[in-house]
């Protein structure tokens, strides 16, 4: 049996220097049965990580999707040591900053130009005051999650330390309904900068509703944004733009890009990408020539191997399978594996006494010890192989059988090892 005392001894000693114990809120203790799991990871290799209690697991989180090609992938390291070998951060713009820029303009429908970014916050937060500098206005209107920024935490239930002025000038609207939207375009008639979206999360468009979306958001005189901080290099290397055939102005991406490498890219049509010079969008680290260099790299890695096909095919194969077997069980009301191959989503609804969160941590607690790190998710890796996915059917047919035992018979509190988990904090 697993245990996680290393773990949660260096918890308590970290937890009086950093906050939360992490930099990263998906990363955190918040998401994990407490006790019962490992909270840092000291290395890892393909699709395995280590923790510092020594255990080995097969990654489904996978640096919150980031690590798209796995860990240590040769092809990208390289790039890494050599670049390394030249430089980090050199006084002046690389040259690798026009080759990744056409590489990007080469594949994403709206990528007329390019400006880079850190984090997938830089590049949403960058798109949405590009948008307000060109159309003047200052309300803008979400959905799906869109990073830390005042300008859309404000929106959330996570809104502390942002002030009401800002809070006031963003507004929410519901996926796949187009009503939602219209009714916030029509009552801010002529105020509202952009319409800044997840082209998919775990819900399909249905009834063209991102044309529709188009449609609508330019007869308000407002621009279309792609958040493709997901979607982008899952969907295709164009993002879910190329995917649906929906172009949008602007469009932001990050996480997979650089194969766990921190860099984002924020792209875009010409007319309104030139204006990004008059905005002030500037950073110290945004030309850093590491994540440059691992990006092109494995952006080339994706053109020459069919990275994509790999992981659409293995996702179904563990999404059909796990569906199979939740409803070998009778579980399938109660637990939903939502989402594209690529990313699925565990939605898990209160049954009997037992909340949503306290079924989550059960199976997480479950799955931990067989070996497979998890908080809820299916993140692929082009490093998992057909025997990983095998191994946790395996798990999950013993687990779910289990747990649907223990939901019969009014017992499962009875097998939760450690407090469950509660504050999870829902944005989509
Ligand atoms: C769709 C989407 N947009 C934006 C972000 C913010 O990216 P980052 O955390 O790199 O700032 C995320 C992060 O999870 C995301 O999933």
């Amino acid at each position: 049996m697993k245990r996680f005392k290393k773990s949660n001894k260096f918890f308590k000693k970290v937890s009086r220097v950093i906050p939360l114990a992490s930099q990263t809120f998906s990363k955190s203790y918040l998401q994990f049965i407490k006790g019962q799991a490992p909270l840092f990871l000291e290395r890892g290799a393909g699709a395995r990580v280590w923790d510092i209690d020594g255990h080995e697991y097969i990654d489904f989180i996978n640096g919150l999707l980031s690590v798209i090609l796995g860990y240590r992938y040769p092809a990208v390291d390289k790039a890494i040591k050599k670049q390394l070998e030249r430089g980090i951060s050199l006084s002046l713009s690389s040259p690798l900053e026009y080759e990744l820029a056409e590489l990007l303009k080469k594949h994403i429908p709206c990528a007329e130009m390019v400006r880079f970014g850190k984090n997938g916050s830089d590049v949403t937060s960058g798109a949405v005051r590009l948008a307000r500098a060109v159309t003047k206005r200052d309300h803008i209107i979400v959905c799906g999650y869109h990073g830390w920024h005042d300008w859309y935490i404000g929106s959330t239930t996570r809104h502390l330390g942002v002030p009401e002025s800002t809070r006031k000038l963003t507004h929410k609207f519901v996926y796949n309904n187009i009503d939602s939207l219209e009714k916030i375009l029509k009552r801010y008639k002529g105020q509202v900068a952009a319409v800044i979206m997840e082209p998919m999360s775990y819900e399909e468009p249905k009834d063209n509703f991102l044309q529709k979306v188009k449609k609508i958001t330019h007869e308000h005189g407002a621009l279309l944004i792609f958040d493709e901080v997901i979607t982008g290099f899952h969907f295709s290397l164009g993002g879910a733009q190329k995917y649906y055939g929906v172009t949008p102005d602007l469009a932001a991406f990050g996480k997979a890009m650089a194969n766990g490498m921190p860099i984002a890219a924020l792209v875009g049509r010409r007319k309104y990408m030139q204006k990004v010079g008059d905005i002030f969008y500037s950073f110290t680290f945004g030309g850093e020539a590491l994540s440059l260099a691992a990006a092109i790299a494995t952006i080339k890695e994706m053109e020459r191997r069919n990275v994509i096909g790999y992981l659409w095919r293995l996702g179904k194969y563990l999404q059909d399978n796990t569906r199979g077997l939740l409803a070998k069980y009778g579980l399938d009301v109660i637990i939903k594996v939502e989402g594209k191959p690529f990313w699925q989503v565990f939605i898990i609804s209160q049954h009997k006494k037992y909340s949503g969160l306290e079924i989550k941590s059960f199976i997480q607690q479950e799955v931990l010890q067989a070996g497979f790190l998890w908080y809820g998710q299916h993140n692929m890796s082009f490093s998992h192989t057909r025997r990983d996915i095998d191994k946790l059917l395996v798990a999950y047919d013993d687990i779910f059988g289990r747990l649907k035992e223990y939901l019969e018979s009014d017992k499962l509190r009875r097998h939760l090892k450690g407090k469950p988990i509660t504050n999870i904090f829902k944005v989509r």
